[in-house]
């Protein structure tokens, strides 16, 4: 079952909401409160199942800070952060708008093989950065992924494990990974083999793996969030 978590007494992620959504439950009956930016990008995807699940992600999302705010979905006007294109963008890191002010939640979302996750923290908690990845084993069985994901140092951790824990290895560094380059609001801009995911962030940025049994998550998953210190 779908579930919820609330990261309470960490230092630096007090406050922070972590939620798993099964995305075949986050229906259609929501895509009438999305904003006809988000109904454009999903049509731009060709694949049904791939149009599905961003609907139902961007869905779940929606819903979620709506709760927490205390407002309908259809208060909220989608307002994401791109680095590359500015603000109020259909892509990028998510947030919300409510009467053309922000809503006042730091987001992050992540969608992996039908599941999603959901983070949101009071922006005086988490400033604007906060970055949450889902991952499965599955995702990380190919070849060349050591190369193309992982720092040399591990490489070498990864070398000293054995083999059928490698995998898991695999998932959480990526899933670690993917939450800090989420929460600097970069992603994959910057080379995920040049980031240290079990290095302690120099910066104070809190990273953790999330407890993937308490979220109701199938087995093969792997969840970790990050959130950057207020600055
Ligand atoms: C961030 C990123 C690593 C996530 O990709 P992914 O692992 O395939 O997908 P996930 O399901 O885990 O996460 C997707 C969510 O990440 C979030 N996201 C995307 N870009 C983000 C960024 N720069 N910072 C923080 N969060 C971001 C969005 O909420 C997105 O959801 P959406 O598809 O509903 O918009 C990837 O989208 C990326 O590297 N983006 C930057 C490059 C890019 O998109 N360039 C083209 C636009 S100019």
């Amino acid at each position: 079952m779908p579930g919820a978590l609330d990261v309470t007494g960490i230092p630096g992620v007090s406050g922070v909401a972590v939620r798993s959504v099964r995305l075949a439950d986050a229906g259609p009956d929501g895509e009438a409160f999305l904003d006809p930016a988000e109904r454009g990008r999903a049509a731009q995807l060709r694949d049904a199942s791939a149009r599905r699940d961003f609907l139902a992600g961007r869905v779940a999302l929606r819903g979620f800070a709506a709760g927490i705010l205390g407002v309908g979905p259809g208060n909220l006007t989608a307002a994401s952060v791109c680095p590359d294109c500015g603000t109020d963008q259909d892509h990028g890191r998510p947030g919300y708008v409510i009467g053309g002010a922000p809503a006042g939640l730091a987001l992050s979302l992540s969608r992996c093989r039908g599941w999603a996750v959901v983070a949101a923290g009071p922006a005086a908690v988490a400033g604007a950065a906060i970055g949450i990845d889902l991952e499965h084993r599955l995702g990380v069985r190919f070849d060349g992924f050591d190369d193309v994901a992982l720092t040399s140092a591990e490489r070498r951790l990864l070398g000293g494990l054995a083999p059928e824990r490698r995998d898991h290895f695999r998932t959480r560094a990526w899933a670690r990974k993917e939450a800090l380059l989420k929460a600097s609001g970069t992603g994959l801009r910057v080379n995920p083999a040049s980031v240290e995911a079990f290095a302690r962030p120099a910066d104070g940025t809190v990273l953790l793996d999330l407890d993937t049994t308490a979220l109701g998550l199938p087995e093969g998953f792997a969840a970790a969030l990050a959130v950057l210190p207020v600055r």
